[in-house]
């Protein structure tokens, strides 16, 4: 065994060993979530296939289901039906909508129910969520006439949500979030006129993707797709989604798989959205040895399989335009970067600071322990790999991607490691343990 569950929080992590063999990651948390809502403000019935099994998308489910959405239980392998009620058929919740742990789920909430005229609403989430900026995407929908109220001036959840008919217009948004734009995608498909939203650089396009496949009359233009032009008054209709597999899980995977000696992994099914297959352009500029198999197209999305082998890896520099397209990826790039010869770079990245935790921080605060080499900057790291990194206590800080980085840190430790709160995975993994301790042999 390579993993041993001591605790429901703690767990022994044995360093050294091989990897080998094949994974299948569970399905993309962002189209997972954008499944279950469009479906429930679609006309008759959604079916999705592969749909992401986790914590997070759980929460958008039970939002939707408080206000009427009928959605069949969500097991692993199993197809979920959600039963429709229209664009403006959600119904007034009779409690606080939980979004958990989950931005996405709180973030387009906000778009759909902002416009939901007459009907009042409470959105909150755990500890992490409710120290989460929301002002980025109230400040843009209240331009268009939205009632939000929060603490800070409504930057910080509990957010109580007014109701109301909005106005289209044109609107750019603060940062490159495909939270915010798909909360103003959203809001835009009931409101009186069109709405344009510009985005500063170009960020994950599942939700126009989706919308149009839903029957949203909805155009992409502008340098890189950065604007995207809602034109209201059109219903949407179920459909049937498969779901791929989550990049953002496979990252785990193709980084562990270029860097444990003598690795050599296969993970099948994974989404190849340009959006957000920055990580392969930057395992490209490493030189490893990554490939792309049996490249396909799965309901509007590029999917295929990564073959990955260990081999020696160059440092990186990342900055700009790519962050968007791997945002979730960094902390497990600062992890490859832990074990390249030379000094990466990651500028641009403020982004960072605000996610499920200052992830900036808190992997600077975790590899600093096991002996890496690290500058935290305001909006990025410097990171001078080649030293040997040593087994210590590790703690997730409760957020899923770093307890997944720092298991693959301490797979190629001196020594092993024990990691407090790894269940923290299960927001977007929740198989992540057992697909560990079968592949490390
Ligand atoms: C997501 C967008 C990203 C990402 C998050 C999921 C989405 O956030 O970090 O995990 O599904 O739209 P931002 O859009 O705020 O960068």
């Amino acid at each position: 065994m390579s993993v041993t569950s001591t605790a429901s929080s703690s767990r022994e992590l044995r360093a050294g060993g091989g990897l080998s063999g094949t994974v299948r990651v569970p399905g993309d948390k962002s189209i997972s979530h954008r499944a279950l809502l469009f479906g429930a403000i679609a006309e008759g019935v959604t079916t999705i296939e592969g749909l992401l099994p986790a914590e997070d998308p759980m929460s958008t489910a039970a939002c939707l289901r408080a206000m009427g959405a009928t959605i069949s239980p969500i097991h692993a392998g199993q197809i979920v039906r959600v039963e429709g009620v229209g664009l403006d058929g959600l119904q007034e919740p009779q409690d606080v909508l939980d979004c958990g742990n989950s931005g996405t789920t709180i973030r387009l909430m906000l778009g759909l129910l902002a416009a939901s005229k007459g009907r009042h609403f409470v959105l909150s989430g755990d500890a992490s969520l409710r120290r989460r900026p929301m002002n980025r995407v109230g400040q843009p929908l209240t331009m268009m006439g939205a009632k939000i109220k929060g603490r800070s001036n409504g930057d910080f959840a509990p957010l109580a949500v007014s109701g109301q008919k909005l106005r289209g217009g044109v609107i750019g948004t603060p940062v490159a979030s495909a939270q915010v734009k798909s909360a103003l995608l959203l809001a835009a498909l009931t409101a009186d006129g069109a709405t344009t939203v510009i985005e500063p650089a170009h960020s994950r396009d599942h939700s126009e993707r989706m919308l149009r496949a839903f029957g949203a009359d909805l155009e992409v233009g502008g340098e890189m797709g950065r604007h995207i032009r809602v034109s209201p008054g059109q219903k949407l209709y179920g459909q049937n989604i498969v779901v791929p597999g989550d990049i953002s899980s496979a990252a785990f995977w193709l980084v562990a798989g270029v860097l444990v000696p003598g690795a050599e992994l296969v993970v099948e099914n994974v989404g190849l959205n340009p959006t957000r297959t920055g990580i392969l352009e930057v395992l490209q500029q490493m030189e490893a040895r990554v490939e792309v198999l049996n490249r396909h197209e799965v309901a509007g999305e590029p999917v295929g399989d990564l073959r990955v082998r260990q081999g020696p890896l160059k440092p990186f520099s990342i900055n700009g335009d790519i962050i968007p397209r791997l945002v979730d990826e960094v902390p497990i790039l600062a992890v490859a970067a832990c074990f390249c010869d030379g000094e990466s770079k990651i500028t641009d990245a403020s982004e960072l600071r605000v996610k499920e935790t200052d992830r900036l921080a808190v992997m600077t605060r975790q590899l600093t322990a096991m002996g890496a080499d690290i500058d935290e900057h305001a909006d990025g790291l410097t990171i001078r790999g080649g030293r040997t990194l040593r087994g210590t206590d590790l703690d997730s800080e409760t957020d899923h991607r770093v307890a997944m980085s720092l298991a693959v840190a301490a797979l190629l430790a001196e020594g092993d490691s024990r990691l407090t709160g790894s269940e923290a995975a299960a927001v977007s993994y929740p198989n992540f343990w057992d697909d560990l301790e079968r592949l490390h042999r």
